[in-house]
């Protein structure tokens, strides 16, 4: 394995070697050495189900024990889809099997829908690994976000400040978006919250513009049953979801109206050989929408992330942001924390940053890494600089007592003369 591992930027995602993990159960796991974690980064957002959920370990055995794969329908997906919409409020949904793929597939059909080719995004978003959302600004011009991408992603994209209403407006104008690719709140450069009005302002002024929406909950979906789409009651054309809705096991699903399912629609014309152009929105995979993944959806979503496990996980993040806050408050330090449900984030500056450029610009990428060392030599581990901590619904007030104490501890061992 390039670099020592199953993917590369694993290695280079803490400032420390890799630890090797072995087990997980609830809220805690285990690395190879013995080590046991209170687990405050949740994979990514990935693990909110929490470790080795017994619902989902029995579904997902049952299911394989009954064959997995057959590029078929199977039930389950009934089941997950009609959660799904109720859940989203969106009617028609489609499977993937990671959020990347399903933003590749949202992105592909506003293109079909519009006829335009151009992709807007907010800095400090990250959206997946799809070439079209792999660009960056720098000194105001886009460019690609890492090596191996083509200088032509550039062309195809814009990007522009989260909470700028003049700068969307200035954007749209040109009216060739073909879409908005948005988290409701950026999670991904810190939690950084929408201004009141923003939401309403992009909704408005894309419509205006014949833009479609995209409002990718991949992360926040963690933070209230609906989503963030639900909580602050948001219309976008389409929702993506993916991670945590299969407990972990690999999926990806975006939901819309019919409206935008129509550039779904079969091809006139039957396809019967490869090497000739089809008349139909590239999408699909022969895994996608297997039986495990639903299964594991099915359960996931029916029996675990349910309304009581959010009013749970949103009380939990409540009383760790409150935690925080009385730690920073004690060491006398001009910081600030955010919450969304479960899921928190502190600020080495005194007022929450409103967009990706500001966040990134007041952290102190060095002491972030050294709280991590910290909480993770002391039996905790910590998101990277990126997310900030977030319950499962395996964990419970002690877990947050734990780390409010660790990071309690951290603040005094930083502040101390
Ligand atoms: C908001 C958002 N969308 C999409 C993705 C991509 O998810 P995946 O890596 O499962 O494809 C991520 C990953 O962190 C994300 O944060």
């Amino acid at each position: 394995m390039p670099r020592g591992v199953p993917m590369a930027w694993m290695d280079d995602l803490y400032e420390h070697p890799p630890v090797w993990v072995s087990h997980g159960e609830g809220s805690r796991f285990t690395d190879a050495d013995g080590h046991t974690y209170l687990d405050m980064y949740i994979a990514d957002m990935s693990l909110f189900c929490g470790h080795a959920p017994g619902p989902v370990v029995d579904a997902v055995a049952r299911r394989m024990g009954r064959g997995n794969q057959f590029l078929l329908p199977t039930e389950e997906s009934i089941e997950v889809a009609e959660d799904l919409a109720a859940r989203y409020g969106r009617p028609l949904w489609q499977f993937t099997l990671a959020a990347t793929q399903a933003n590749t597939e949202v992105i592909r059909i506003a293109r079909e829908l519009t006829g335009r080719e151009v992709v807007l995004l907010f800095e400090g978003k990250y959206l997946g690994e799809g070439d079209s959302t792999l660009v960056v600004l720098k000194d105001g011009a886009v460019v690609p976000e890492a090596r191996g991408l083509p200088r032509s992603v550039t062309g195809q994209a814009r990007v522009i400040p989260f909470n700028d209403t003049n700068a969307l407006e200035a954007a749209l104008e040109p009216r060739d978006v073909a879409l908005v690719l948005a988290e409701p709140a950026l999670t991904n450069v810190g939690l950084v919250l929408p201004q009141p009005g923003f939401h309403d302002a992009l909704r408005g002024l894309t419509r205006e513009a014949g833009t479609l929406l995209a409002i990718d909950e991949t992360h926040t979906l963690v933070s209230a049953h609906g989503g963030l789409t639900g909580a602050w009651g948001l219309d976008p054309d389409v929702v993506v979801v993916g991670k945590s809705i299969a407990a972990g096991v690999p999926i990806g699903a975006y939901g819309m109206g019919p409206e935008v399912a129509a550039a779904l629609a079969p091809a006139p014309e039957p396809w019967n050989s490869l090497g000739l152009p089809v008349e139909e929105v590239a999408t699909g995979g022969t895994l996608f929408g297997n039986p495990l993944s639903m299964a594991a959806a099915r359960v996931a979503l029916l029996d675990l992330l349910t309304e009581d496990a959010f009013d749970r996980t949103a009380a939990l993040g409540e009383r760790m942001a409150g935690g925080l806050r009385e730690a920073i408050e004690r060491a006398g330090l001009p910081w600030s924390v955010v919450q969304a449900g479960g899921h928190a984030y502190y600020f080495f500056v005194p007022e929450p940053p409103v967009d990706g450029a500001a966040s990134r610009l007041g952290d102190d990428t060095e002491l972030r890494a050294l709280s991590r060392v910290f909480m993770a030599n002391r039996g905790v581990w910590e998101s990277g600089w990126w997310l900030g901590p977030t319950v499962s619904i395996a964990h419970d007030e002690r877990d947050v007592d734990r780390y409010v104490e660790l990071f309690d501890d951290f603040v005094a061992a930083v502040t101390s003369p």
